[in-house]
């Protein structure tokens, strides 16, 4: 999604924007602007496409303005074009804005400008109208006319706002999309992410809903939706610059992938005592919550959503909750049963995802209690959430998940033993057991990822294929589906994931022998049941590369191709199993050529509906 940098202070203004926009590239973007003050005038510049095209052009237009605001947009309202692209200025072009989200009401906005102001528009974009609002609002005082406009608007929005007649000031505002500023010495920043900032700055300030902020060169002011001053202390960023960076890696998709083993031990280790018990510090899981609870909702997007799939079959087999999984999208508009007695777990890599935030708010209204499973600190879901569980993945920049995924599961198992101990569902010896395969889950994945030279090789040939199915059963299936997602997002192949029980009731007339079939058979207690699966589709002429434990050595025989997976307990193999689809996806996409970390069409953080 669209992404936000300003900057006000005694440096090149434009120099530290572009800088600041291409460490946020990775949020997906189709055109990018900047807007300047120069010699008392805002003086736009902005271009379809990356970046580069937009460098381009301010070569011709050297200048040393010291305050600033830029954008990439990724296209809503109205085609990727450089009239679309942001900053957008009132008629006058006495206000120039960028903006993220939506302005839901723009177009009521619009004819009521068009009709009293005579407002002529020059994009198809929704975020014109506010340029044009705050412009014909304007009474010399920015603040107060932003406050007046606010009133006017619904949707989400995080803005960056410059005024002609008040040169030496930046207001950011804020509702239900990221904002950050950045706290410098005599300079100050906004960005819509914190790899934008950390050049200059680890000290933040996270900006709350309906918060409008006036940044000076000095000072940052932060005004609530009453107008009172915000006293906040700053957020001090821990990690640095160079975990944001690729380190040698080809792609941040790559280097993610093998950031796993360290993300997944640290978030296991940040829950565990010194006797190896898990503890669930600040989150209210005890044995009269657990035993009041009805039902728990896990509800999430994407990658997060298929955490959550084998979340339900840990948590109703370790602790016996009944547990539903909903994609976010859906749940806030389908009227679900929620209670006091409900627990609902959001699932997210951002804690910003608007579908996953929104049906956060509708459990919340119904009495559920929420407790978020987030890895961004301080994101709009994690400080909307009731208690929270943080993954300790570290930045995931690449737009394909990975390390969120497995860090995601690993809360999510660490959930369901302390459930299952807390309400005596499993016993001592079992729960001693699972902390050990937990514990050994690193080094597997380390393992795993020492085979990525035969696993390249399997990508070969595949990257010619239309269509390539991924199988599996129970948990494998769960697996399957993120496997599907990770290859065609980044290869664009198309490819479907079934439970493989499922193939004969319709989807095997689609297989024959241009169709590969990943077979997923890591579940010991439905190995023989795989093992028929595959033949069902080799018997159409499927090439398949099957997937087992190492000591399931039947799967040779099987399949034409083999990927392996330590041995572990059936419930902990997705932990394994999907590194060597992540891994398959990511050399598919290179042997095509695409540009792995920033795949058409999507953003790494979703936050429009
Ligand atoms: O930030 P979130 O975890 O809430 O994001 C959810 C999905 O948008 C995300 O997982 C998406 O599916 C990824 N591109 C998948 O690789």
């Amino acid at each position: 999604m669209c992404g936000v940098m300003g900057y006000i202070g005694d440096e090149n203004a434009q120099d530290i924007i572009i800088e600041g926009l291409r460490k946020l590239e990775y949020r997906g973007y189709d055109s990018a602007g900047i807007v300047m003050v120069q010699d008392g005038k805002l003086v736009v510049h902005k271009k379809k496409g990356r970046l580069a095209n937009l460098e381009k052009e301010l070569e011709k237009h050297p200048n040393e303005s010291h305050i600033g605001i830029g954008h990439t947009r990724w296209a809503t309202h109205g085609a990727p074009s450089d009239v679309n692209a942001h900053p957008h200025t009132s008629m006058s072009g006495d206000v120039a804005l960028i903006h993220n989200g939506i302005i839901e009401n723009y177009l009521e906005i619009k004819e009521w400008l068009q009709r009293e102001h005579g407002s002529v528009f020059q994009s198809e974009t929704d975020t014109e109208v506010v340029a044009h609002l705050i412009s014909v609002l304007y009474n010399g005082d920015l603040l107060d006319t932003c406050f007046r406009a606010v009133e006017k608007m619904r949707g989400a929005y995080a803005l960056g706002i410059l005024h002609e007649n008040e040169p030496d000031k930046l207001i950011a505002i804020r509702k239900d999309s990221p904002l950050v500023i950045g706290l410098g010495e005599g300079s100050n920043y906004i960005a819509s992410d914190i790899p934008a900032l950390l050049k200059h700055t680890k000290d933040v300030l996270l900006i709350e809903n309906n918060e409008i902020v006036v940044i000076t060169k000095k000072s940052v002011t932060v005004y609530d939706g009453q107008r009172n001053v915000v006293e906040r202390a700053p957020y001090h960023v821990t990690w640095d610059a160079a975990t944001a960076e690729k380190e040698g890696y080809d792609h941040f998709m790559l280097k993610e992938i093998h950031e796993q083993p360290k993300g997944i031990r640290d978030t296991l280790v940040s829950r565990l005592d010194a006797q190896g018990n898990v503890k669930l510090d600040g989150i209210r899981l005890t044995k009269e919550d657990l035993e009041r609870l009805d039902r728990i909702y896990i509800v999430a997007c994407g990658t997060a959503y298929h955490a959550g799939l084998v979340g339900k079959y840990a948590i109703e087999r370790l602790a016996k909750i009944p547990v539903e999984v909903d994609v976010a999208s859906e749940f806030r508009y389908r009227d679900p049963f929620v209670s006091d007695r409900t627990l609902f777990i959001a699932v997210t890599q951002s804690g910003e995802t608007l579908d996953t935030l929104a049906a956060l708010r509708e459990a919340k209204n119904r009495g559920a209690r929420v407790l978020s499973v987030v890895n961004v600190v301080g994101s709009s879901i994690a400080r909307e959430s009731d208690d929270v569980f943080y993954t300790w993945a570290g930045p995931e920049i690449a737009v394909a998940s990975t390390k969120a995924y497995t860090t995601q599961l690993m809360c999510l198992y660490l959930l369901a033993i302390h459930m299952g101990r807390t309400l005596r569902t499993i016993s001592d010896e079992a729960y001693a057991l699972y902390i050990k395969e937990l514990t050994a889950m690193p080094d597997r994945i380390s393992g795993i990822l020492k085979q990525e030279n035969a696993i390249a090789a399997i990508a070969d040939g595949l990257h010619r294929k239309r269509d390539i199915f991924f199988i599996g059963r129970g948990l494998d299936s769960a697996v399957a589906y993120e496997g599907s997602l990770k290859l065609k997002e980044i290869s664009y192949i198309n490819s479907l994931a079934i439970a493989a029980g499922e193939l004969k009731h319709g989807t095997i007339a689609l297989i024959d022998d241009d169709v590969p079939v990943i077979a997923l058979a890591n579940q010991d207690a439905l190995f023989e049941k795989m093992l028929s699966n595959i033949q069902e589709v080799k018997a159409r002429g499927a090439r398949v590369i099957g997937m087992a434990k190492a000591h399931n050595k039947a799967i040779e025989q099987a399949a034409d191709q083999t990927l392996w997976i330590p041995d572990c307990e059936d419930i902990f193999t997705p932990l394994l199993s999907v590194v060597p689809l992540q891994i398959l996806a990511y050399y598919v996409a290179k042997l095509k050529g695409f540009d792995i970390d920033k795949p058409k069409n999507l953003a790494k953080s979703v936050t429009v509906e």
